[in-house]
């Protein structure tokens, strides 16, 4: 699928730089891949999250965890444009991809419409989770 016409009036690099902020906060001492999640609010606000990780190491929490706590925490509200970064501490971080649990996360709290920076340009949720099962098939 094609990559959605850039949204000009949209601050990308404004979004990823509070990605960036975030993932300085990681705590990552098992897998040293400090994760920064950033995201818009349909009210104009500004959500972000880090990822936290645990002695026991399936417990990991994302950073788009921390994010979507903090979205409801927060006032609740859809995600309307989502970018998230990661490296190996001491790094630069660059854009990464959502995992695959993250995704159902983002899908629930943004929907199909979302806008999502990815490794291969903006994209919408419906593209980096087609046919995704959600709220709808529980109505
Ligand atoms: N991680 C995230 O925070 N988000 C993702 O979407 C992918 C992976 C974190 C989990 C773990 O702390 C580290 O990256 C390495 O997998």
């Amino acid at each position: 699928m094609s990559p959605v016409a850039p949204d000009e009036t949209f601050d990308w690099d404004a979004l990823t730089a509070h990605a960036v902020e975030a993932s300085r906060r990681a705590y990552a001492p098992y897998s040293s891949f400090a994760v920064g999640a950033a995201a818009i609010v349909d009210d104009g606000r500004l959500v972000t999250g880090c990822n936290v990780e645990n002695a026991a190491y399936g417990v990991a929490l994302c950073a788009e965890c921390g994010l979507v706590s903090r979205l409801h925490i927060e006032g609740g509200g859809r995600l309307t444009h989502f970018v998230c970064v990661g490296g190996k501490v001491g790094t630069d971080p660059v854009v990464v991809m959502p995992c695959g649990r993250c995704r159902q996360l983002l899908w629930e709290n943004g929907g199909a419409d979302m806008e999502i920076m990815t490794v291969s340009g903006l994209r919408r949720m419906s593209e980096v989770l087609p046919d995704a099962f959600g709220p709808d098939d529980l109505a």
